[in-house]
C-alpha cells in the first residue's frame, strides 16, 4: 500500500494558522507582497532575541546569535534547493546586489540586461553604474504584464555581462522561467541574476535546477520575516572565481583573527557578506522562514491559486478588470486592478479596516494562505463601493 504523503492543511487548520497572525482580529490584511503580517511566532523570537541580550549582552553574539545565522542561512537554502554554504546574509535586497555588482569589471562585458518590470533598485544598481563602464539595456515592459524570454534572448550577445530578472514581478506577478534566464546568459558566457524577493514563498524554487547564478531573496514578504534580513544565493562553482569589492569583515575567512594586513575572501558565499547584521532582524526572518516551511510552499501555492483564481471571478463580477493572464499557473499572488485614483481608493479601504495598496494606474492586492474565501468577498465589495462613491470635493 502506498504510504500517505504530507497532509494538506484542512480548512480549519487554514483558519489555527490565520489566528497566529493578529493583524486579521481588526483588519482584512491583503498587502503581503510590500510586507508579510506578523505572527505570535515572530513576535516572540524577537522577544526571545531581546531576553538574551539582557541576559548575556554582548556574551550572546558567541553563542545563540551566531547559531541563529547559521540556521537561517540553512533555511534559506532549504527553501531555494541550495546549500548553506551558497548563501550569504545581507540588510536588503539592495546592499545584496551591490555585492553582487561589485564582482565585476564591465570592461570586456559591460552590457547588463534587465526589464522595465524590475523593481527600480534593482535597475537603478547598474544604472548608476554608467560611468564606471556599464552599459544598461532595459527591455521595455511590454504589455506591463508579462516579460517574454525571447526579448532577454534577442538583448543578449557576447558583450553581455549579466542577465538580471525577476522571479515574480512585482506589479505584475507575472512568474519568469528561470531556467531559460540562466540559458540565455550562459549561451553567451555570461551570468544571470534573480530577484526573488517576490517570488520565495510563494513558489517552489530549485536554484541548482534551474542553474541561475545569482538569486537574492529575503524575508520582508511572502517569508513573513520582517525588513532586516535578504539572501544572497551564489552558485558553488562561482565562489573562488569572483571577488566583490564591496565587503566588509564577515567576507573575511578568518573573521575572528581581526587582520588587518591583508584581506583573505572566505571559501564560501560568505565572501560577499558586509558588517554586523541588525539580530532583531535575524531572529524574526528565521521565525518567519520557519512558518512558511512548516506549511511548505507546494502547498501554499496550491491554495494560494485557489485563492486568486476566486479573487479575479468576484472582481470581474462586480465590474472590475483585473490584469491577470488567462492562465494562472504562470502567475503568482499579486493581482492588480485598474482605477481612476488608486491611492482614494486605498485610503477608502483602509477605512473599512481593508489593507490593500497601490502602484501607479493599479490598485494592488496579494492574498496569502492566511486569506479567505470571506476576505475576498468583502475586498470585492468594498472596493464596489469605494468606486461607485463620488469623490471627494477639493
Ligand atoms: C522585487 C523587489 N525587489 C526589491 C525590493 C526592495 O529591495 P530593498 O530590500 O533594497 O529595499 C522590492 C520591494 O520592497 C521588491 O518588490
Amino acid at each position: 500500500m502506498d504510504s500517505p504523503g504530507p497532509r494538506a492543511p484542512d480548512a480549519f487548520e487554514w483558519a489555527a494558522h490565520r489566528a497566529t497572525f493578529p493583524i486579521f482580529r481588526s483588519s482584512i490584511y491583503f498587502n503581503t507582497c510590500s510586507l508579510g503580517a506578523l505572527s505570535t511566532r515572530v513576535e516572540a523570537a524577537v522577544g526571545r532575541f531581546l531576553t538574551l541580550w539582557h541576559e548575556h549582552g554582548a556574551s550572546a553574539w558567541y553563542g545563540p546569535w551566531w547559531d541563529t545565522m547559521g540556521a537561517l542561512r540553512t533555511r534559506c537554502a532549504q527553501a531555494i534547493g541550495a546549500e548553506p554554504d551558497e548563501i550569504a546574509l545581507f540588510p536588503s535586497i539592495t546592499a545584496a546586489l551591490t555585492a553582487v555588482a561589485s564582482a565585476f569589471e564591465y570592461r570586456d562585458r559591460p552590457r547588463v540586461v534587465m526589464s522595465r518590470l524590475e523593481f527600480p533598485t534593482t535597475v537603478y544598481q547598474w544604472l548608476a553604474k554608467r560611468g564606471a563602464g556599464v552599459e544598461p539595456t532595459i527591455l521595455p515592459g511590454g504589455d506591463g504584464l508579462t516579460m517574454r524570454v525571447d526579448a532577454y534572448a534577442a538583448a543578449t550577445d557576447r558583450r553581455t555581462q549579466l542577465v538580471v530578472a525577476s522571479h515574480v514581478y512585482f506589479t505584475s506577478g507575472y512568474v519568469q522561467d528561470l531556467g531559460a534566464m540562466s540559458a540565455i546568459a550562459h549561451a553567451h558566457g555570461a551570468l544571470c541574476v534573480i530577484d526573488a524577493y517576490q517570488g520565495t514563498g510563494q513558489l517552489p524554487t530549485d536554484v541548482h535546477a534551474c542553474g541561475v547564478d545569482f538569486l537574492v531573496t529575503g524575508g520582508l514578504k511572502w517569508l513573513l520575516g520582517g525588513p532586516g534580513v535578504a539572501f544572497l544565493y551564489v552558485r558553488r562553482a562561482l565562489h573562488d572565481r569572483l571577488h566583490p569589492n564591496d565587503v566588509g569583515w564577515f567576507a573575511h575567512r578568518d573573521q575572528f583573527a581581526f587582520r588587518t594586513d591583508a584581506f583573505e575572501p572566505a571559501d564560501d558565499a560568505r565572501r560577499f557578506e558586509g558588517g554586523t547584521p541588525s539580530v532583531a532582524a535575524l531572529y524574526a526572518a528565521d521565525a518567519g522562514l520557519s512558518v512558511v516551511q512548516e506549511l511548505g510552499i507546494d502547498r501554499l501555492r496550491a491554495r494560494q491559486l485557489d485563492l486568486v483564481g476566486d479573487l479575479i471571478d468576484r472582481l470581474r463580477a462586480v465590474g472590475l478588470r483585473p490584469r491577470v493572464p488567462t492562465d494562472l499557473s504562470g502567475h503568482a499572488g499579486i493581482v492588480t486592478v485598474p482605477v481612476p485614483d488608486p491611492s482614494a481608493v486605498v485610503t477608502a479601504l483602509r477605512q473599512r479596516r481593508i489593507i490593500v495598496d497601490s502602484r501607479p494606474g493599479v490598485v494592488r492586492l496579494s492574498p496569502y494562505f492566511y486569506n479567505t474565501i470571506e476576505d475576498n468577498r468583502a475586498v470585492c465589495a468594498a472596493l464596489r463601493e469605494a468606486l461607485a462613491a463620488p469623490a471627494p470635493a477639493s
